[in-house]
């Protein structure tokens, strides 16, 4: 088999990778990311990595199947740990929550002097990923919001560089809303917003359902807080 077809979420992912690069797709479970860049043409070489032994095993299935043992190195590993030595250029992270994709980069530091972009697709927390990037000297150069069988996705490119344009203001909105997102506002971005504010609205009832305590305090703040937030970025106002 030598053909893939990505999902729409993979192939954005795949369409900011540099053409030539080296790539590390961490998190690769079927191993179809980095399969794909390699047939066509997008990566010279990919390194598959992952932490779990069913998906690793996926991977080293499909990559035998596509005859790429010799381009696509699959590694049980945690997290960057799967790069060790080898020098990589553009590093995937796709289909996990933003907290963990910032611990992965995190606690794989010193893997990324030699790698010029990421390509980092949280499924949920985005928020938590840009402020990794803004703290650890990358720049979002490009972000992408799409909907694929009624889920939304974002994607979030950042290169080696200072931030300092993207946050000259609104610190926390556009580490929650992306700063080249809320200045699109497409549909999806619309839509995972409302429904945000939908949930939160909920949340907000049950909570003034309960008895009253300091924590419940605590949370009907947080909880307006973020409605605020979203209800003023969906306006167009204060952003
Ligand atoms: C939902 S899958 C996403 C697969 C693929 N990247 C995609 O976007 O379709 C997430 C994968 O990440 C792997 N994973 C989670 N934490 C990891 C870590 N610290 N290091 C490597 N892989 C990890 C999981 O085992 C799982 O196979």
């Amino acid at each position: 088999m030598n053909e893939i077809k990505l999902s729409n979420r993979l192939n954005a992912v795949a369409s900011y990778i540099p053409k030539g690069s080296s790539i590390a797709d961490i998190g690769s479970d079927h191993a179809y990311l980095p399969c794909f860049c390699i047939l066509n043409n997008i990566a010279v070489k990919a390194i598959a990595g992952e932490v779990v032994n069913g998906p690793y095993m996926s991977a080293k299935k499909q990559v035998e199947k596509c005859n790429l043992e010799d381009r696509i190195k699959v590694k049980l590993a945690n997290g960057l740990f799967a790069i060790e030595n080898e020098e990589v250029d553009c590093i995937t992270i796709s289909g996990m929550g933003g907290p963990l994709i910032a611990d992965i980069l995190e606690n794989g530091k010193d893997k990324l002097h030699k790698v010029q972009r990421l390509i980092l697709q949280p499924n949920v927390g985005g928020h938590a990923v840009r402020k990794w990037l803004f703290e650890n000297g990358w720049k979002i150069t490009n972000e992408e919001i799409l909907e694929e069988e009624s889920k939304v996705y974002e994607i979030i490119v950042a290169d080696k560089g200072l931030d300092l344009e993207n946050y000259s203001k609104s610190f926390d909105k556009k580490f929650y809303f992306g700063p080249h997102l809320i200045r699109e506002q497409n549909e999806a971005f619309v839509k995972k917003w409302t429904s945000e504010l939908i949930s939160l609205n909920n949340a907000l009832t049950n909570i003034s359902k309960a008895n009253p305590s300091p924590e419940t305090e605590i949370k009907t703040k947080e909880i307006s807080r973020k409605i605020k937030m979203i209800e003023e970025v969906l306006n167009n106002e204060n952003t």
